[in-house]
C-alpha cells in the first residue's frame, strides 16, 4: 500500500501526453499555473462547496457556468447554453476550459471544449470518486441523446488532470459507492490481486481510510491511464474492456430516464449480468460470480438490472451501443476475475437466460 503523499501518473500519447496529479488537498486553480484566461464549468453542488476556494485570488477567470447537478444536464441543450455564456464572457480560441466536478461536468465540459471554436485547451479537476478513477482520464467526451447514452461526442484529451482526494469527504455515500463500481471493474478485467485486495480492505475503503483510498485511486487511475496509452481510440480491443457491464448499463440508464439510476449503479448490475453470461458460457465459475456479487452488495450497489420488464426494448436499446458492428451487439464478458475477453457476439437466448 502506498502512502497518501502527492503522486503523478502519466498518460502517454506522444504530443498529447499529459499528467494526472493526485494530492490530498482541496482543488485550487493556481496549481494549474495558467497564463491564459479560464472558463470554469461546474455544477450547483460543487459550486457551493468548492468554487470560491478553487478560484482563490486568481485573476485569470473569465467566467464560470454552473449546471444543475445530475445526468440530465449532460445534453446538447445544456452545451448550447454554455456556448452562449462563453461567447458573452468574451471567450476565444486560447480560453482554457476547466471542469470542476464529477463525470457529468467532465464529459459535458470536455464536449464543450472539444467543439468551441473547433477546440480549446481543457483541464479536468474531478471531485467524485467515479471521475477520479475513470471519467476524467482518457479523453472520452460526450453528451447524451434521449435515444442513447453518450451518443454525441468525441475523443478529446485534457491537458492535465488534478485530483484532490479531500473533496471525497463531502461526497454523498451513494455517489461514493457508484465510483466503487468502476474501481471493482479494474480488478475484474485485469487485476485479480487488486480484486482480492478490495475484498480485504472493503470496510477501510468505505470509511475513507486515507491510505486505502489513496491506493485505490492511484491504482485505478494508473490502470485507466495505461489502457488509454495503449489504445486511445478503442481500436485494438484493449480499451473496450473498460466497457465491462456498460452495454447493459447504458440500456438501463437510457430506459430508466437519465439520472434515476446512477451510472455506477447501472454498471454494477451490468457487470453482474456479464458474469452470469460468462458462467452460462462455461467460463467464470459460480464461486467467482458469488465473490463479485458479495462485494457489490457490501458496497450497497444493485446486483440486478431494473429495466427488463420489456425485454425487446432492452435489446433494442443495446442495439444502439457504440461497440456494435453490422447490427450485432458486442458484449464484454469476463473469463474469470482478472481476465476479460474482447467484445464478442452472443446468442440472444443466452443473454436472456442470464438476465432473467
Ligand atoms: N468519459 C468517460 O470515460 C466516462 C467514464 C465513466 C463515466 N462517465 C460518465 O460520468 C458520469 C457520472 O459521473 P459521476 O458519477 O461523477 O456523477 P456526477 O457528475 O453527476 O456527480 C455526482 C453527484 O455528486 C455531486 N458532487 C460532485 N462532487 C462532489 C463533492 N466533492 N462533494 C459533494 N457532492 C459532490 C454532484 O453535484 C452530483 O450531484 C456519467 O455521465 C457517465 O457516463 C464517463
Ligand atoms: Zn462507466
Amino acid at each position: 500500500v502506498q502512502n497518501n503523499k502527492n503522486q503523478t501518473l502519466s498518460v502517454q500519447l506522444k504530443d498529447r501526453s499529459y499528467n494526472i496529479h493526485i494530492a490530498c488537498k482541496y482543488p485550487q486553480l493556481e496549481i494549474i499555473d495558467l497564463i491564459n484566461k479560464v472558463f470554469i464549468i461546474t455544477d450547483h453542488n460543487v459550486e457551493n462547496l468548492y468554487l470560491k476556494k478553487f478560484i482563490g485570488e486568481a485573476k485569470n477567470v473569465l467566467g464560470f457556468y454552473s449546471i444543475k447537478a445530475g445526468e440530465q444536464s449532460k445534453s446538447l441543450t445544456q452545451a448550447e447554453d454554455i456556448f452562449s455564456a462563453m461567447i458573452k464572457a468574451g471567450a476565444d480560441r486560447k480560453t482554457v476550459v476547466i471542469a470542476l466536478g464529477g463525470g457529468v461536468v467532465g464529459d459535458l465540459a470536455g464536449f464543450v471544449a472539444a467543439t468551441f471554436m473547433r477546440g480549446v485547451p481543457f483541464y479536468q479537476c474531478p471531485t467524485t470518486l467515479l471521475a477520479m478513477v475513470d471519467s476524467s482520464v482518457g479523453g472520452k467526451v460526450a453528451v447524451n441523446h434521449k435515444l442513447g447514452k453518450n451518443i454525441i461526442g468525441n475523443f478529446y484529451q485534457p491537458k492535465g488532470v488534478y485530483i484532490s482526494t479531500d473533496t471525497l469527504k463531502t461526497l454523498p455515500k451513494r455517489e461514493f459507492a457508484a465510483g466503487l463500481a468502476e474501481v471493482m471493474k479494474y480488478g475484474i478485467i485485469k487485476d485479480a490481486a487488486f480484486f482480492t485486495w478490495l475484498e480485504e480492505n472493503k470496510d477501510k475503503l468505505l470509511n475513507l481510510d486515507p491510505e486505502t483510498l489513496s491506493h485505490t485511486i492511484n491504482l485505478s487511475a494508473k490502470t485507466k491511464a495505461d489502457i488509454v496509452s495503449q489504445d486511445e481510440y478503442e481500436k485494438n480491443g484493449l480499451r473496450a474492456l473498460l466497457n465491462l457491464g456498460h452495454t447493459f448499463a447504458h440500456a438501463e440508464e437510457t430506459l430508466s430516464g437519465y439520472g434515476k439510476i446512477l451510472h455506477g449503479e447501472a454498471v454494477a448490475a451490468g457487470m453482474i449480468a456479464a458474469c452470469h453470461v460468462s458462467n452460462i458460457l462455461g467460463k467464470m465459475n459460480l464461486e467467482e460470480c458469488d465473490r463479485i456479487t458479495k462485494l457489490t452488495e457490501y458496497f450497497d450497489l444493485p446486483t440486478k438490472l431494473t429495466q427488463l420488464t420489456t425485454l425487446d426494448h432492452f435489446f433494442k436499446c443495446m442495439e444502439g451501443d457504440k461497440k456494435n458492428q453490422n447490427g450485432k451487439i458486442h458484449y464484454i464478458i469476463p473469463e474469470s476475475i482478472g481476465d476479460c475477453n474482447p467484445p464478442m457476439v452472443i446468442d440472444r437466448k443466452i443473454i436472456e437466460e442470464a438476465l432473467l
